[in-house]
């Protein structure tokens, strides 16, 4: 069975207000279906796998909540971080203990906050994508058909093999700027990142040697404390040691073993509100309501507000209403990039 390394240390920001510091996005139910997005995660891989075989990582404050949304998961395999380092090096503390117990064990590396509908289809293709993998040095990624010049994803540009599902990728640009971004939808020769991620222990480790050789000498150094108590100490070292680095910029990119296989289930990153909005059920004016709400000429809007408060509003368009504890923002439903700014700026107001 494969390990399934769950990465839950994001902030979630751009779902600022709803999304705080103390409980992201990964831990609400933001879809209303009764499971928050990482218990969701879960369910979704339990299928593959097993409970023993799950690790999360995630920043140390967040410890109780994961232990709390996954109760069946071992405690010493949720891997807490004392910073934020990025989606590299929390890779890179998971597959190094992966690797201690078993080098050639088969690793998927999962995003906590995705949907995805046609979980058959999903399990379709990691199980192609866990095949692949048995190959040395390999590392897979699960490719996603784009619909829009989207700059906040990894895009991917691959051989085209007819007949086989795994093709070889050629370049992987992560974050592309919107002029490139358009030039990728346009010739149709680019998929998406998906940020699901399918490899040998070994092949990531080698991929780290030879592409964050500062990030591998660490995290080797590291292998004796592994599973003492000296772990955490050495964690917290090695923390403050590497630098900020996404795996899919500290490595992907760069990376020549680099396959896709191509996911033809439906998928969306909830990364922002506009992203759920439109995965939410809308009204007839296009409109999330979840609030106690009289609405008048209002379209395409997200309103979310504690109900014990009543909502009228007149002639919005394209708008955001989230009141979160002690916050209201109201801004345009596609304001995505200002959120580090909101942020900011909120928390010097106290
Ligand atoms: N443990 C841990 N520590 N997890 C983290 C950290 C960290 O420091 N930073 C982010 N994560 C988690 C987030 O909670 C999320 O589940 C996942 O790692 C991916 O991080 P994001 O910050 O959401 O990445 P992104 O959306 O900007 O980009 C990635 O995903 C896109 C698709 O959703 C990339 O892989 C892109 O290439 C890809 O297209
Ligand atoms: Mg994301």
């Amino acid at each position: 069975k494969p390990y399934i390394v769950v990465m839950a240390g994001g902030i979630g920001s751009r779902f600022w207000p709803y999304s705080r510091n103390n409980k992201p996005k990964q831990f609400l139910d933001i879809l209303g279906t009764g499971r928050t997005l990482l218990q969701m995660t879960y369910d979704r891989f339990i299928k593959l796998s097993k409970a023993d075989y799950f690790f999360v990582v995630t920043n140390q404050k967040y410890f109780d909540l994961v232990k709390e949304q996954l109760p069946d998961i071992p405690e010493e395999q949720i891997l807490t971080e004392p910073l934020r380092r990025n989606t590299a090096t929390c890779v890179a503390y998971a597959s190094y203990k992966i690797a201690q117990k078993n080098s050639e064990a088969k690793i998927i590396v999962t995003p906590s906050d995705h949907l995805i509908i046609e979980e058959e289809k999903f399990h379709e293709k990691l199980h192609i994508a866990l095949k692949a993998c048995e190959v040395d040095f390999k590392l897979i990624t699960i490719g996603i058909k784009p619909n829009r010049p989207e700059t906040g994803y990894g895009y991917i540009q691959y051989h085209s093999e007819p007949g086989n599902p795994v093709k070889k990728v050629k370049t992987f640009t992560e974050k592309p700027n919107l002029k490139l971004a358009r030039a990728f939808l346009d010739s149709g020769d680019f998929v998406w990142n998906s940020g699901i991620f399918v490899w040998k222990a070994s092949s990531i480790l080698k991929a780290f040697e030879k592409y964050m050789p500062e990030v591998a000498e660490v995290f080797e150094e590291g292998i004796q404390y592994y599973n003492g108590k000296e772990e955490k100490p050495f964690i917290q070292k090695a923390y403050s040691l590497v630098k900020n680095t996404s795996i899919d910029y500290g490595i992907m990119e760069k990376a020549e073993e680099v396959y896709m296989v191509m996911g033809d289930f439906s998928w969306s990153d909830l990364g922002s509100w506009l992203g759920l909005h439109e995965n939410h059920q809308k009204d007839e004016q296009n409109n999330v309501v979840d609030a106690n709400a009289i609405l008048y000429d209002v379209h395409n809007c997200f309103v979310k507000v504690g109900k014990d408060k009543l909502v009228v509003i007149e002639g919005l368009d394209n708008f955001l209403v989230n009141e979160s504890e002690n916050v209201l923002l109201i801004c345009k439903l596609d304001a995505e990039k200002k959120f580090r700014t909101f942020v900011h700026d909120a928390k010097s107001k106290g």
